[in-house]
């Protein structure tokens, strides 16, 4: 029995060690231990030398001694420490006094599991989704200033096309198709940086029609939808929650290679108390996603949400990651029920808002001129053009600028030319120069009354949502659409303070 010890410890990549508590000197070290320490000598040789000779305290991280002194005993603990050779070291430690030798007096024996190589893993991993935020932040925002530039123009064209009904139904899915594009470069951010939603209360049903439908077009599966009547508005950021119908529908297509149907449910549901379910009681509605297609086995039905899990060749094992974090966001759940080769179905509950008042875009959409002057400052000259061209469409007099210190000038040249602008509407980031925030502060000081708006193209900047802690009236996310430029007039050209007669 002895001699299975003996050889289970010269065998285990584990290090095991013995020293005293006092001094900390080894009396005893495994191979594994040695090994560890990268120190290139025998384990023989480690013994008589101290502990704190061979390893060095991390900062922040305690001594072994001291959290033997404080807890008696460690179980399981994730330890950093570095090596003398200064490499870095993660082990699950294990770590306990033997009273008994008195000799020496207490003797501290201690287990350590070297986990460098998977905390590496961890880190790279998180290191990777930190650059993928980056760069999709960066991509979203070249890619909403040319969506911008997309969306203004068909919506001019709308304008333009005198309500011929093909023309505007063609027109309508090149608009939808170039939201759900600005929608992709959001699911990273989404996961990134856990994004601030931008609710409003609306009825959910056309949100997930619409996506599921864009999402499988052109492809073999179709999918076909039982919505409740008087479904329960729910309070939620539409696009977070096109992104989560996006993930799982895509994902059921996915599932059915071959083909099929995706039955796509939407109801009201109460949810008692006593439920498994992690939600409050309370009102909810249950969006519901079923596909016929290849299933989720035992094993991998625990593992599905984790980031970076997939089972496809070119999946990301972003897609129910995202969607989680959305909806625990929004304070619901998703479920999941899946036989292997019998298909699976996902639940979507979200809490129903209802003394809300939904708030729907008009089906018949409408431009009421405003007439009066504009400040327009962006950096990139396609959503200058667009914009000044939508203005114009309205009835402003725009002038357009690509910096904050442009728009500074401009504006203190209007004003003591007696012919001053009613309102500035300016770019949160720009590439060179000051950008919106610092622009407005500017302007403040020069007119404490100007009226101001913001446009991002990350549209989940907190500035989006608290603009008017920075001073601006109101924000508008890009890109923006004719009408989303006229309501945001209508709207800020009424609030107190200058009035639009200007
Ligand atoms: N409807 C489904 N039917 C079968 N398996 C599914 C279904 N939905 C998800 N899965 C399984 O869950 C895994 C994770 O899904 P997730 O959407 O997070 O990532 P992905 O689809 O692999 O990649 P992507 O980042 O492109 O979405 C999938 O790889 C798949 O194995
Ligand atoms: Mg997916």
């Amino acid at each position: 029995m002895k001699d299975l010890y003996k050889r289970l410890l010269e065998f285990t990549k584990c290090g095991v060690c013995q020293y005293t508590f006092d001094k900390g000197e080894i009396l005893y070290a495994n191979p594994g231990f040695v090994e560890m320490l990268g120190l290139g000598i025998s384990h023989k040789e480690l013994e008589g030398k101290l502990i704190k000779n061979v390893m060095v305290l991390v900062k922040g991280e305690k001594s072994i001694r001291k959290l033997l002194d404080e807890k008696g005993e460690i179980r399981g603990l994730e330890y950093h420490f570095r090596t003398r050779t200064g490499k870095d070291k993660w082990v699950i430690l294990d770590a306990v006094i033997n009273k008994s030798f008195t000799d020496a007096g207490k003797i501290v024996e201690a287990k350590a599991c070297d986990i460098t190589e998977i905390k590496y893993r961890e880190m790279l991993k998180a290191q990777r989704l930190e650059s993928i935020g980056i760069l999709a932040g960066g991509i979203a925002h070249d890619f909403n200033n040319i969506l911008t530039a997309i969306l203004g123009n068909i919506s001019l064209v709308k304008m333009e096309s005198g309500g011929k009904k093909k023309l505007t139904d063609l027109l309508e899915e090149a608009e939808k198709a170039s939201l759900s594009a600005r929608k992709i470069t959001q699911q990273f951010l989404t996961f990134a940086k856990g994004g601030v939603p931008l609710r409003k209360t609306i009825n959910i049903s056309h949100v997930v029609k619409d996506t599921s439908s864009i999402s499988v077009r052109g492809g073999n599966v179709k999918c076909s939808f039982e919505v409740q009547k008087d479904l329960w508005p729910v309070r939620v950021d539409d696009g977070q929650v096109s992104q989560v119908i996006n993930n799982l529908v895509i994902n059921a297509e996915q599932a059915m290679p071959a083909g099929g149907k995706i039955l796509i449910k939407i109801k009201n549901a109460v949810v008692k108390k006593d439920r498994i379910l992690p939600l409050k009681a309370g009102k909810y509605v249950v969006i519901s996603i079923k596909d016929n297609g290849v299933g989720i086995s035992k094993q991998n039905l625990r593992k599905i949400f984790n980031p970076y899990f997939t089972t496809k060749e070119n999946g990301r094992g972003l897609g129910l990651a995202v969607s989680y974090s959305v909806v625990l966001n929004h304070a619901g759940v998703i479920t999941v029920d899946s036989k292997a080769r019998k298909g699976t179905t996902f639940c979507i509950y979200l809490p129903a808002d209802e003394s809300g008042k939904v708030k729907e875009a008009p089906r018949e959409k409408k431009v009421y001129p405003v007439k009066c002057r504009i400040l327009f400052m962006d950096d990139e000259a396609i959503v200058r053009k667009i914009a000044g061209e939508m203005l114009e469409y309205i009835g402003c007099k725009a002038d357009l600028v690509k910096n904050g210190k442009e728009a500074v000038l401009k504006y203190k040249a209007a004003l003591k030319s007696k012919n001053p602008y009613n309102l500035v509407i300016l770019d949160l980031t720009v590439s060179k120069g000051i950008g919106g925030k610092e622009t407005v502060k500017e302007l403040k000081k020069i007119d404490p009354d100007v009226k101001a708006v913001i446009t991002s193209g990350y549209s989940y900047d907190p500035a989006l949502v608290h603009y008017r802690k920075m001073g601006f009236l109101a924000a508008i996310k890009k890109p923006f659409s004719i009408e989303d430029l006229n309501k945001v007039l209508l709207r800020v050209l009424k609030e107190k303070g200058k009035t639009s007669s200007r």
